[in-house]
């Protein structure tokens, strides 16, 4: 199995801004790894300098701890599912996935063999005379995923695997990576700018903003533990109260509120956070750390209940609190609510100059 690991890696296509900035990271044998990132932070710059189709500017690519620069993309054993171009329009499904086989000179029969296996593999067996334009989005994406790995790569790439999917395909293609993953013990890159993507598909995530490296964790260490608001929000994170921490207290205009952990936050100036699903409800006075607020609307969406909650500080935006779906009956809009942030749910921020 292969470590992949990234040092310094810095490149700029234009010579002045980077598309990628001084990246170092490890990713784990056999696992796969989430680069994660809004639109043009860099992750495809990323997967293909570790494919070998662009260089990198300074900076050095490990597999198990020997370089790669010097050795051609073809030797890498790195193969990469691209974002758009997944298949040559001219050849058929069977040409597609015999490809790598065919450049290596292997011998028809074991070729055909291959292939045959591959496409049962990914679920397309028998579709080996297909045209690409007689595919569906899926369907493409399986044949990329059997090009890729007929050759069995050490590391495969896959850049944005279920994007162009609806979501009922996207479950399937996911269970597919997954299953051919852990079965062939690959370790695995996956570009997305998706984070429900990276969550259901990752074991490991890489934040990505603007070329620079933000944090890396397991996918649930960025819903309860993100290191800046920034991150906070990219994962869905709407309830940020500013406040200064002393101890195991933050004062807040709604008042103080207990805290549990402070991870090594010191005391001072921070925003104080909790997830939509974290924030409890209640008609009357509950515990600790409940402040009065006020149904302002709701949304019913079947599974859950999404509500904005006023609270007495007209300056800080309404609370959003996510509940079962029952309780919509609950609470009228306009009633008089308790709202409780119980101190184990609360994380905190460092102070930025952002706007809260
Ligand atoms: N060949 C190129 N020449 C010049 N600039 C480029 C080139 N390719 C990418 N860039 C720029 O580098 C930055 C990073 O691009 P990259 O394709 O790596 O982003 P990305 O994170 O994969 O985005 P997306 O999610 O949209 O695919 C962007 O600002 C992009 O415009
Ligand atoms: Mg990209």
């Amino acid at each position: 199995m292969t470590e992949v690991q990234l040092r310094h890696l810095h490149k700029s296509y234009d010579g002045q801004r980077p598309a990628v900035s001084d990246l170092s990271l490890r990713m784990p044998c056999g696992r796969i790894t989430a680069l994660l990132g809004p639109s043009g932070c860099g992750k495809t710059t990323v997967l293909k300098m570790i494919a070998g189709l662009l260089p990198p500017d300074q900076g050095d690519i490990s597999f198990n701890g020997r370089s790669i620069l010097s050795i051609p993309a073809e030797k890498r054993g790195a193969a990469m599912v691209f974002q758009n171009h997944l298949l040559f329009p001219t050849m058929n499904v069977f040409d597609n996935v015999a490809f790598g086989l065919k450049m290596r000179g292997e011998p028809k029969a074991v070729i055909r063999q291959r292939v045959e296996e591959m496409l049962a593999l990914v679920k397309l067996p028998g579709y080996g005379r297909r045209q690409p334009h007689q595919l569906s989005g899926g369907q493409k994406q399986r044949v990329a995923l059997a090009r890729a790995l007929i050759i069995k790569p050490k590391v495969l790439l896959l850049d944005e695997p279920l994007s162009n999917l609806d979501a009922h395909l996207r479950l399937e293609m996911r269970d597919l990576i997954l299953g051919l993953q852990r079965q062939m013990e690959i370790t695995t890159i996956v570009v997305t700018h998706d984070q429900e993507e990276a969550v259901i598909l990752a074991d490991h995530i890489a934040l990505i903003f603007e070329g620079v490296l933000q944090q890396v964790g397991e996918p649930g260490d960025f819903y309860e533990r993100p290191s800046s608001l920034p991150i906070a929000r990219f994962f869905g994170g709407v309830n940020f109260i500013p406040g200064v921490k002393n101890g195991l207290r933050v004062q807040t205009n709604l008042g103080a509120f207990h805290i549990c952990d402070t991870e090594g936050m010191p005391d001072g100036p921070a925003i104080l956070t909790i997830r939509p699903e974290n924030v409890e409800v209640h008609h009357g006075p509950h515990d600790e750390n409940c402040v009065p607020g006020r149904i302002v609307s709701h949304i019913y969406a079947g599974t859950h209940t999404r509500f904005k909650i006023a609270t007495a500080d007209p300056a800080l935006p309404p609370l959003e609190v996510i509940t079962d779906a029952a309780s919509q009956r609950l609470y009228e809009d306009g009633a008089a609510v308790q709202v409780q942030l119980p101190p184990a749910k609360i994380w905190l921020l460092p102070e930025t100059e952002a706007h809260v």
